[in-house]
């Protein structure tokens, strides 16, 4: 039998998501959403280009959340995206409400589930799902150093000229302004970009990769982008459906790693079957450590304000 994947929220990065998936015929998805029609609808269109697509997946798309009972994966990406001007940190309490009354919802009738958080600001709503679900923190995890890497590898992959594919990158801390985009762990088919490019363009490109989000706002100013955040995700439901064991930066919830205690921020994990199976402690240099506890201490003051 297939394994089951629940998709909650079947607005922009959702349905992109549920389509990778499908389309990859890797496991079932369940397409969950309040608006009435929307996740039929995208369902039953998903599940009439399987033919096409060469897929043995199915898609059921619902506004009944016994549907997903049973999932193996619940990814949370319900909630309200960013307008122009805004800044993840905006949507704080809005988002914390709905994330909230999903994991409240799908935690129960998928206890062995692991919960993957999209909603923003992910990593605070990361912590909220651990809280409501109960689970242990292996099985609750945040996206958000993928997607960050990978805009990371775009603009390095631009630069130098070179595939994107052959550009590994490694953006840590919490998913907002301050994210830790790390130079020395960036490579060009093992090569760091510190050998290949100057000090000057390199803080070109971290800075853009800071702001890789909001640049795509401004351009949308309807919302906020999805493709690459759901191709993201899409990599950390196949290292768990696969039990694949990548080596992934993710929003973890660090005890004690990192010198971070009781609070979720982006680290490099191994992901797998069972969720998160090692947190992966690299020798950061002085300011990769202070640019690290930045970011921490802006995640934690956010979490300070939920009260959680
Ligand atoms: N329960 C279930 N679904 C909900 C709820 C809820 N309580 N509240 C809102 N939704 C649904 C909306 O109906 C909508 O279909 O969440 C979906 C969100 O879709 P979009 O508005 O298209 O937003 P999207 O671009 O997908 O972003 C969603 O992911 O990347 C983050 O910052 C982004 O927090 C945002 C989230």
């Amino acid at each position: 039998m297939k394994k089951k994947v629940s998709v909650i929220g079947a607005g922009n990065v959702g349905a992109s998501l549920a389509q990778m998936i499908v389309q990859s015929g890797i496991c079932d998805v369940v397409l969950f959403d309040i608006a009435d029609g929307i996740p039929q609808g995208k369902a039953l269109d998903m599940s009439e280009a399987c033919p096409l697509w060469g897929s043995s997946s199915s898609i059921t798309g619902t506004n009944d959340y016994s549907h997903t009972a049973g999932s193996d994966v619940i990814v949370v990406t319900a909630g309200f995206p960013r307008k122009p001007g805004m800044s993840r940190d905006d949507l704080l309490n809005a988002n914390a409400g709905v994330v909230s009354e999903v994991v409240e919802n799908t935690s129960k009738l998928s206890p062995q589930a692991i919960i993957i958080a999209v909603t923003n600001p992910m990593d605070v709503m990361a912590q909220v799902s651990l809280k409501v679900s109960g689970f242990e923190p292996a099985r609750v995890i945040g996206m958000g150093g993928i997607l960050d890497s990978a805009r990371f590898r775009t603009f390095v992959a631009g630069e130098l000229s070179v595939s994107p594919e052959d550009v590994e990158a490694l953006v840590c801390g919490g998913h907002g302004d301050l994210m830790v985009p790390m130079p020395r762990f960036t490579t060009v088919r093992g090569a760091s970009i510190t050998e290949l490019l100057g000090k000057e363009r390199i803080d070109a490109l971290v800075e853009r990769t800071r702001h890789g989000g909001a640049e795509i706002v401004a351009l949308l100013k309807t919302g906020s982008a999805y493709y690459a955040p759901a191709a993201a995700t899409y990599e950390m439901v196949e290292a768990i459906v696969l039990d694949k064991k990548r080596m992934l930066p993710c929003s973890a919830y660090l005890n004690g790693e990192y010198g971070g205690q009781g609070i979720y921020t982006g680290v490099p994990v191994i992901l797998g079957g069972s969720g998160i199976e090692k947190i992966v402690e690299l020798q950061l240099n002085e300011q990769e450590k202070n640019d690290f506890a930045k970011s921490v201490a802006a995640v934690r003051s956010l979490v300070e304000k939920l009260n959680l």
